[in-house]
């Protein structure tokens, strides 16, 4: 039976903010975060958004009552989470309409977190042909301002639901992974921003695509010439180069080429919106499908999540994959956003909601909102 993602969707926050005026603000030469790091622009959600209205947001742009009936499994991977004991997934059930007869919870392994759930998702209808998942990657990434990281935030989410015969990406059950225990990257309970050892974090993403890959190879006696495209997490954009740029004068000059103008197509979004994290690298996977992908292609996927775990898989992407992707309303999305003044910006990184909160609605710009916090419960709306 053919498994994969039979529809794809995302959302954005409508705020961003320009990295050359974040650079200029820091002091920093803005090649230094233009070309160096590799963004343009940095999602910025406002105060009444988080992981919970951001994935209602993206998996209302792909959910139909018929899809809404057949769903059996609901997974929301996630690292920025609103509660420690709910899970956003069962926020998600009134505000998306589910029936209630789903099995629904949260992932947490960084960055990973939405590769778990798409894994486990396939094994599930794989178990359950009749039904569908719904897999949701939702994250706000921050570090602070005026740290190193600040230049790879991002916010947004991206959904995916999965089905047997899939329309978008077959999954070929091919998949080598790992996990070793390292601290790269972390954020306590207590804090609202991550921690990261930075350039240690690049050197253990950077090992685990190599170790992974010489694992691939092994386990199917594949070689690169199996590939057209290889897809990569990405922090920043910058970082999927580092690990592409590791297999230069490995294979062939036309093949290396052509790989690191795949990837270019790959990572056009996330230079607009910034680290999704657990989104990522699907973020890459949609950039790809409406920037330059060809039916029939075999993609070579790596999620990597700090702390760390990583795997590598591969999928097929399917004739007629592009009709059945919103390209028009993903481009008007990106296109429509309103930039934010830095100073506006660190004026609403400040913010933060209160027990007691009500937020006004006419101030809202978003179909999903984070209403009231009452009792110290995070309550949710949608617009009329
Ligand atoms: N013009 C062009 N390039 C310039 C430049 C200039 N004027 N000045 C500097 N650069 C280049 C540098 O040469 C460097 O390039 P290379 O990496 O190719 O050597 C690049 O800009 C960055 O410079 P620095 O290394 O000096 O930057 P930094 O010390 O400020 O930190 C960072 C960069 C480590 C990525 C930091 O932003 C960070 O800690 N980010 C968060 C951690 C992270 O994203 N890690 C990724 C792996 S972990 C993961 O993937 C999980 C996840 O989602 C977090």
């Amino acid at each position: 039976m053919d498994i994969g993602i039979d529809k794809i969707g995302v959302y954005v926050p409508k705020n961003y903010i320009d990295i050359v005026e974040l650079a200029k603000a820091r002091d920093v030469d803005p090649n230094k975060f233009t070309i160096g790091i590799g963004q343009d622009k940095q999602a910025v959600p406002q105060p009444y958004e988080d992981v919970v209205t951001m994935a209602a947001n993206s998996a209302d742009s792909i959910l139909t009552t018929e899809d809404k009936k057949a769903l059996g499994l609901l997974i929301v991977g996630t690292e920025s989470s609103i509660d420690e004991s709910k899970s956003s997934a069962a926020f998600l059930m009134d505000l998306l309409d589910l029936p209630e007869d789903i099995r629904s919870f949260e992932i947490k392994q960084a960055c990973y977190g939405a590769t778990a759930g798409l894994q486990t998702a396939v094994d599930f209808v794989s178990q359950n042909p009749d039904k569908k998942a719904l897999v949701i990657a939702s994250d706000i990434a921050r570090y602070g301002i005026k740290t190193p990281g600040e230049v790879t935030q991002g916010a947004g989410s991206v959904a995916m639901i999965v089905s047997q015969n899939p329309r978008v990406l077959k999954l070929t059950r091919k998949s080598v992974y790992m996990t070793r225990n390292v601290g790269d990257f972390w954020r306590p309970t207590f804090s609202k921003t991550a921690f990261a050892r930075g350039k240690f974090s690049n050197e253990v993403y950077v090992d685990f695509f190599n170790t992974l890959w010489k694992k691939y190879q092994d386990k199917y006696s594949a070689t690169i010439d199996d590939f057209s495209t290889l897809l990569f997490h990405i922090p920043y954009t910058k970082m999927g180069t580092k690990a592409l740029r590791t297999l230069e004068g490995k294979i062939s000059d036309v093949k290396y080429a052509k790989l690191t103008e795949h990837y270019q197509a790959s990572i056009k979004f996330s230079r607009e919106v910034g680290n999704l994290y657990t989104g990522s690298l699907y973020l890459g996977l949609l950039s790809y499908l409406i920037n330059a992908a060809q039916a029939n292609e075999e993609l070579l996927l790596f999620s990597y999540g700090s702390g760390a775990v990583g795997e590598l898989y591969s999928g097929e992407i399917q004739a007629g994959f592009d009709k059945v992707i919103d390209q028009s309303g993903i481009l008007e999305m990106l296109d429509n956003r309103q930039k934010m003044s830095i100073a506006d910006y660190e004026k609403m990184y400040q913010v933060e909601y209160q027990d007691g909160t009500i937020v006004d609605p006419q101030a809202v710009n978003s179909k999903f909102y984070l209403s009231e916090i009452k009792e110290n419960e995070r309550l949710y709306k949608k617009l009329k």
